[in-house]
C-alpha cells in the first residue's frame, strides 16, 4: 500500500494561481465574450527581446555542429559564461565578490525557493513574513515542518510576521528565535522594498541567533532607487547568516523560457546532530547535481546575452515600462480615492479593498463587474485580507482601461473607508 504524504492533506485548498485561474474560467464560461484583462499573476507579457532571442538561435544553431553540440550541463548547473557573467554584472559591480563554486544556475527562483528548505533539518524552526510568497509556506508544510492550519490559513509552528501599513509593509526581525527566515524584497506581494538599515538589522539579528536568512530577489531589476540594496551581500555579515535567490524571469521576460540562481556562500553553514559544522554549499551542490540536470545551454546563453550592453538596454526598457504602467495604476487608483502601497520598486500594485470588502469578494465583483483580473491579497495570508495585489505585466492600454474599470465597478466609495 502506498502511503501518502500526510502533510499535504495539511495544505490549504489549492495554490493560489490555479484557484484564481478556476474562477477565471468559470466567468469566461458564462459570460465568452467579456473582454477580460488580467492583472492577477505576475506573468511578463512583453515578447523577448530581440537580443535573447538571437542568443537563443545562435546557441540553438550551435548544437546543431559536432564542434559546438553539449550534453549534460555543468553539476552546479551554470556554464562558467553566464557563472561569471552574473558574478561580474550582478555582484562586482555592486561591490560584492562571489565565487563561481557559490553560484547554481536553476530553472527557477519558484523552484529553489521551495527546495532549499530540504537541506535542513525536519525540526527547523521558520519565520515568513505575512503576507507572503505562499510557495515558502507551502513547501515547509509539504515537508511536515509545521502542524495543521487554522481559521485564519496560518499554520501553527511557523512564525508569522505581519507586513502592515504600520510597518511600511516590511517587518523586522522577531523577538523570538527561529532557525530559518523567509525574505523578499523587492516584496511580492506587497510591493515594498527593504532598505539597506532594515535589511542590516535583519543580518545583524540572524548572525546573533545563528539564523539562516533565504532572500528572495527575484524582482530586483525592479528597483528605481541606486541606492537600495539588490543583494543582501551588499550588507556586512550576510555572507555568514543568508542564502539568495535570483531569477531572469521578469527582468527578462523568462516566465516560460526558465533560467534563474541561488548563491550560497562557502561561510555559510548549519549545525549537525554531532555538533560540529556542515558547509550548506556543500548540501545544496550535493542536492543540485542529484535532482537537476542544468538549464538547456541555449537558455543560458540567452540568459548570458541579458548582461550584453544591447541585452541590459532591451531589458532595462522592458523593466521601464511595466514600471511605469506601475506608476499609471498607483497613480490612478489613488485618484480615485482607493488605498495604493507598492509599485515603485517593484511590480506590483497592493491597495486595500474600500468599505472593507473582503479580499475575495473584491476580487470576484470586480471580475463580475469590470471584467478585471487581480490578485486577492488573503491569498497570500491572513494579513492579506483586505487588501488585493495588481501586477503591472500588461499592455499600457490595457492598465490605463483596467484602472478606469476598478474605479467605475467600485464607484460609490474608492475612498478606502
Ligand atoms: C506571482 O504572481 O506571484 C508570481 O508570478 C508567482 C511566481 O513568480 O511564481
Amino acid at each position: 500500500m502506498a502511503r501518502i504524504n500526510e502533510h499535504y492533506r495539511k495544505l490549504r485548498a489549492g495554490y493560489l494561481f490555479p484557484e484564481i485561474g478556476r474562477r477565471v474560467a468559470a466567468f469566461q464560461a458564462a459570460h465568452p465574450d467579456a473582454d477580460l484583462i488580467r492583472l492577477g499573476i505576475g506573468d511578463v507579457t512583453l515578447p523577448l527581446s530581440p537580443t535573447l532571442v538571437d542568443a537563443l538561435q545562435r546557441a540553438a544553431a550551435e548544437l546543431g555542429t559536432p564542434e559546438g553540440f553539449r550534453g549534460y550541463g555543468p553539476a552546479r548547473g551554470g556554464y562558467d559564461f553566464l557563472v561569471d557573467a552574473i558574478r561580474t554584472h550582478d555582484y562586482e559591480a555592486r561591490g560584492v565578490a562571489i565565487e563561481r563554486q557559490e553560484i547554481f544556475v536553476s530553472d527557477g527562483s519558484k523552484q529553489d525557493s521551495g527546495n532549499i528548505q530540504e537541506i535542513f533539518g525536519q525540526e527547523c524552526a521558520i519565520a515568513v513574513t505575512d503576507p507572503v510568497y505562499p510557495v515558502y509556506v507551502d513547501t515547509n508544510v509539504m515537508a511536515g515542518r509545521t502542524g495543521p492550519a487554522d481559521e485564519s490559513g496560518r499554520y501553527t509552528g511557523i512564525v508569522y510576521l505581519a507586513a502592515t501599513e504600520e510597518n511600511d509593509f516590511s517587518p523586522g526581525p522577531p523577538d523570538t528565535s527561529v532557525d530559518l527566515a523567509y525574505l523578499c524584497s523587492p516584496n511580492n506581494p506587497t510591493g515594498s522594498v527593504a532598505s539597506r538599515e532594515h535589511l542590516e538589522a535583519w543580518v545583524a539579528w540572524a548572525r546573533e541567533r545563528d539564523t539562516v536568512l533565504i532572500f528572495d530577489a527575484a524582482y530586483d531589476a525592479f528597483i528605481r532607487d541606486p541606492a537600495l540594496p539588490h543583494s543582501i551581500y551588499e550588507i556586512e555579515g550576510a555572507r555568514e547568516c543568508a542564502i539568495e535567490m535570483r531569477s531572469f524571469s521578469k527582468r527578462a521576460g523568462f516566465t516560460g523560457v526558465r533560467c534563474a540562481y541561488t548563491v550560497v556562500p562557502r561561510e555559510l553553514t548549519g549545525a549537525a546532530a554531532d555538533g560540529s559544522r556542515i558547509p550548506l554549499n556543500d548540501l545544496w551542490a550535493r542536492r543540485h547535481s542529484t535532482k537537476f540536470n542544468s538549464v538547456p545551454y541555449t537558455v543560458q546563453r540567452a540568459a548570458e546575452a541579458v548582461f550584453s550592453p544591447e541585452g541590459k538596454k532591451e531589458t532595462g526598457e522592458q523593466v521601464a515600462y511595466y514600471m511605469t504602467n506601475a506608476a499609471r495604476l498607483r497613480e490612478g487608483l489613488a485618484a480615485s480615492g482607493f488605498r495604493i502601497f507598492g509599485g515603485e520598486h517593484a511590480p506590483y500594485i497592493w491597495m486595500r479593498t474600500p468599505r472593507s470588502i473582503s479580499s475575495w469578494d473584491f476580487f470576484d465583483r470586480l471580475l463580475d463587474r469590470g471584467h478585471v483580473v487581480c490578485t486577492p491579497g488573503a491569498g497570500f495570508g491572513a494579513a492579506g485580507e483586505g487588501y488585493v495585489r495588481f501586477s503591472a505585466f500588461n499592455t499600457r492600454e490595457k492598465v490605463e482601461e483596467a484602472v478606469e474599470r476598478v474605479r467605475g465597478a467600485f464607484e460609490s466609495g474608492g475612498a478606502a473607508g
